[in-house]
C-alpha cells in the first residue's frame, strides 16, 4: 500500500501493510524494540532486485560487477554481494580487509583511489586482487617499484578523467577537469605507453568513473564515447585492453528522482559498445549507491518536538553523526512516522542531539508527531553507517539485515567500552 502523505523510495520491500511501516515482512517498531534506536534496517530483496536489474542489462555478455562498498561495507552486506557472485571496488587497505573476512575472492578486487600507500598495493598484490585502477603517473611508478619488490606484476587499468559533467552535486563529481581524479585525457595514451613499459606492470583495462548520484543517461553516453575513443588511440599503439571499467554513480530515488533503470541504461550503452566493434571485451562497473541506498532505512525516535519563533523542530536520536548526508551534501531524505497519527502535521525541522546547528536531517517537513513515536529516515541504506561517525562520542547504531520474515542483526550497537578501547592516558 502506498504511503498517504508520501510516496516511499524502496517499494515494494519498504512499504505499509496494515498501517505498520515494514521492511519486507518484518514490522520496523518491533525491530526498534527489540534493538533499540537509532537502528539502520535493510532488505537484502531490494540490493539482490537491484543487482538482478545490472545482470539483465549484462545477460550475454562477459560482465563483473563490482560492488563499490564504499556505500556500505558492513560484513552482512558484503556477504549478500559476494554470495551473489559479485566482485567488489576497493579504495583502501581496510576495504580489502573486509572482502576477505567474508571469504569473497580476491580475484574479483579491483583497487580504486587516488591515494594508495605503498603498503596498500603491497597488500592488495599479495591477496592476489584482480586489478589496480591507477590514477596517476607518479603511482604507476610507485605501483611497479612496489610489484617488483614483491617479484610480482601488478594488473592495472589507467582511471581516466573524460572531463564530462554528470550534472550532480559539486562533491561528488569525479570526472570533470578540475576534479582530482583519474588521467586528463589528453595525456592518456602517453601514460598507456609508459605503462606498457614498466616491467611490473601489466596493462589490461581502461577505467573510467564521472560522479555519484547521475540521474540522467546522457553524461554517461558522453564518457562512453570518450572512453571508446580512448581504446582506439590506445591499441593503435599495439596496447591491447582486455576490459573497460565504466564505474558506478547510477542514482536512485530520495525525493522523486527518475534516474534510468540500470538494464535500460546499459542496453544504450551496450549499443555504443557494439557500434564502435568493443563488443568483445570484459566489462566492469563499481556500482554503489543503486545497490543499497534505497535498501535502507534509519529507525529513530523523536525525543523531543520544540516549538519556535521561526519554526518548529523535531529533536530525534539519529543525528549527523549517523546520517551525514544531509549536513555534507544538504541532501534530501524522505522522513516518514512509523505509525502515523490522524492529526494535523505540522511543518518542523528534524534535528539530531549532536551540538551544532549543521546537524540537521530534514527541513520544513510536514509531519504529525510526538515525543516518543518513532520515525523512518528512507533512502538510507549507502552512504549512512559507512560514513558514521562517533562525534559527541555517540556510538554508532546498530543495523539489521531482513531476509522475508527473518531479521539478523548484523551489527550490534557499539559501546562506550569500544570506543574507549583504543585510547589510553598520557604519562
Ligand atoms: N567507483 C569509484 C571510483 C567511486 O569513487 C565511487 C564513489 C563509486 C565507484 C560508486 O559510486 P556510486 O555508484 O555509489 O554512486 N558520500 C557521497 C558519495 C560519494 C561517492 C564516492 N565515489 C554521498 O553520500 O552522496
Amino acid at each position: 500500500m502506498n504511503d498517504p502523505l508520501t510516496r516511499l523510495p524502496g517499494q515494494p520491500h519498504i512499504a505499509r501493510r496494515d498501517g505498520v511501516l515494514c521492511v519486507e515482512n518484518v514490522a520496523l517498531d518491533a525491530l526498534a524494540r527489540a534493538h533499540g534506536t537509532p537502528l539502520f534496517v535493510y532488505s537484502k530483496q531490494w540490493m539482490l532486485d537491484a543487482l538482478a536489474a545490472y545482470q539483465r542489462g549484462f545477460e550475454g555478455r562477459n560482465a563483473l560487477i563490482c560492488y563499490a562498498m564504499k556505500a556500505n561495507s558492513s560484513l552482512g552486506v558484503l556477504r549478500v554481494f559476494a554470495e551473489a557472485g559479485c566482485g567488489f571496488d576497493i579504495v583502501s587497505g581496510g576495504e580489502l580487509g573486509r572482502v576477505l573476512a567474508v571469504g569473497a575472492d580476491p580475484a574479483k578486487v579491483i583497487f580504486s583511489g587516488v591515494g594508495k600507500t605503498r603498503a596498500e598495493m603491497k597488500q592488495a598484490l599479495a591477496a592476489g586482487i584482480g586489478c589496480f585502477n591507477v590514477e596517476s603517473e607518479a603511482e604507476l611508478e610507485v605501483l611497479n617499484e612496489v610489484a617488483l619488490a614483491a617479484g610480482q606484476r601488478a594488473r592495472i587499468s589507467i582511471r581516466i578523467n573524460p572531463n564530462v559533467d554528470p550534472k550532480t552535486h559539486p562533491y561528488i563529481s569525479t570526472g570533470l577537469k578540475g576534479n582530482k581524479f583519474g588521467v586528463a585525457h589528453d595525456r592518456t595514451v602517453a601514460a598507456y605507453q609508459h605503462a606498457a613499459r614498466l616491467p611490473g606492470l601489466d596493462v589490461v583495462g581502461i577505467d573510467c568513473h564521472i560522479g555519484s548520484q547521475i540521474t540522467e543517461a546522457s553524461p554517461y553516453l558522453d564518457a562512453m564515447d570518450k572512453i571508446l575513443d580512448l581504446v582506439e588511440a590506445i591499441e593503435a599503439t599495439g596496447i591491447r585492453l582486455h576490459h573497460i571499467d565504466f564505474g558506478g554513480g547510477l542514482g536512485i530515488d530520495y525525493n522523486g528522482d527518475t534516474p534510468p533503470a540500470a538494464d535500460a541504461l546499459w542496453k544504450q550503452l551496450l549499443a555504443r559498445i557494439d557500434a564502435r566493434g568493443f563488443g568483445d571485451r570484459q566489462l566492469m562497473i563499481e556500482p554503489g549507491r543503486s545497490l543499497v541506498g534505497n535498501a535502507g532505512v534509519c529507525v529513530s525516535e523523536v525525543l523531543y518536538t520544540k516549538p519556535g519563533d521561526d519554526k518548529n523542530f523535531c529533536i530525534i536520536d539519529a543525528a549527523m553523526n549517523d546520517l551525514p548526508r544531509p549536513a555534507m551534501y544538504q541532501a534530501f531524505q524522505q522522513i516518514v512516522p512509523l505509525q502515523p497519527r490522524m492529526g494535523t502535521a505540522a511543518l518542523y525541522d528534524v534535528v539530531g542531539p549532536i551540538c551544532e546547528s549543521g546537524d540537521w536531517i530534514g527541513r520544513d517537513r510536514a509531519l504529525d508527531v510526538q515525543a516518543g513515536d518513532l520515525v523512518a529516515v528512507l533512502s538510507a541504506g549507502a552512504y549512512c553507517m559507512s560514513m558514521a561517525s562517533n562525534y559527541n562520542t555517540r556510538g554508532r547504531a546498530a543495523e539489521v539485515l531482513v531476509n522475508g520474515g527473518q531479521a539478523t542483526l548484523i551489527r550490534r550497537r557499539e559501546t562506550l567500552d569500544d570506543q574507549l578501547r583504543s585510547e589510553q592516558l598520557a604519562g
